[in-house]
């Protein structure tokens, strides 16, 4: 832009040149400042509404079940899942760190995957399902198993991997009490899922990833992290405080490297990567026996 607009001074186009110097001019600055204030504003506002709502609907119409008490009504609802599985908001939520997150769980599920039997407990919004899915049908896994404790989830991403066909299968299980047989499958995925859990049901978690999984198999997280950045943890605390009650366990009191070590006496190997000033991160741990 600097070499069109000094070559133009010397050529006779006054009018495509004030229009090229308008890029750089401190009004048109101020103005994408506010415009991105603004679309930051409404995302927030947005989400802020969407999950007020559902919480107001929740506690005031709903006679909850002790198992999905945690559970927002965001992701009950078949018409706010609708609402809110949008690229824009997961993006939002995790601070521009989502497609990168996705790829990284992704290139965690190595060597290969032909053959291999993979599962994802509880289903997220966003494509990292689709993702995974994509890499499993490249591969020639043998089945790619999604569970979820709310319906309404598994038919919104039943409807966004139909073209996966019978690769994919959708069960209705909850977390801290799969029913799967023991050992049974190569790899599983837990995206998102640790910071919505009582810290009981996180430990259950951990156990039942476990038990699932083949010796020499992996487990995959992603999750928050404590922030090195100080007005990073600020802004998360007030966030967790706000939406996520049982995320700040997260970096307070429950470390997943150390939980898989306390919960299963099983030999792992822990592979840690972390983003954003370590925001967030994807923790593998191969299960050595
Ligand atoms: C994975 S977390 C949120 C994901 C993340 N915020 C995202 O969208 O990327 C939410 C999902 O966890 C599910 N969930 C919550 N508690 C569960 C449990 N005990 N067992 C299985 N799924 C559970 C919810 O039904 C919901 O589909």
């Amino acid at each position: 832009m600097v070499g069109k607009t000094s070559h133009l001074k010397h050529c006779n186009y006054p009018d495509i040149r004030s229009e090229l110097d308008m890029t750089i001019q401190p009004d048109n600055l101020t103005f994408y400042i506010t415009a991105l204030a603004a679309v930051l504003a409404s995302i927030g506002l947005f989400f802020f509404l969407v999950t007020r709502i559902s919480l107001i609907y929740q506690t005031s119409m709903v006679k909850s079940d002790p198992d999905t008490a945690h559970i927002y009504w965001i992701y009950k609802s078949p018409l706010f899942i609708r609402l809110a599985d949008r690229m824009f908001v997961v993006s939002s939520i995790l601070l521009g760190q989502y497609s990168k997150l996705v790829d990284c769980v992704v290139k965690r599920l190595n060597p290969s995957l032909k053959g291999k039997r993979i599962l994802q407990i509880s289903c997220a919004f966003g494509n990292v399902s689709e993702k995974i899915a994509e890499s499993c049908a490249k591969q020639d896994a043998s089945e790619f198993v999604l569970t979820d404790i709310m319906q309404s989830e598994l038919d919104n991403a039943e409807r966004k991997l139909k073209r996966f066909g019978k690769l994919c299968t959708y069960l209705k299980q909850d977390a801290t009490n799969l029913e799967f047989e023991d050992q049974s499958f190569d790899y599983v995925v837990v995206f998102f899922l640790p910071h919505e859990l009582p810290s009981d049901k996180k430990d259950k978690l951990i156990v039942e990833a476990n038990r699932v999984l083949k010796p020499g198999g992996k487990v995959v997280f992603g999750e928050f992290h404590k922030p090195r950045l100080k007005i990073l943890e600020i802004l998360g605390r007030i966030y967790f405080y706000i939406f996520e009650p049982y995320a700040t366990e997260m970096w307070d009191t429950f470390d997943i490297g150390q939980a898989i070590e306390e919960n299963t006496g099983v030999p792992y190997k822990i592979q840690k990567d972390t983003f954003l000033f370590s925001n967030f991160q994807i923790l593998t741990a191969k299960r050595l026996a």
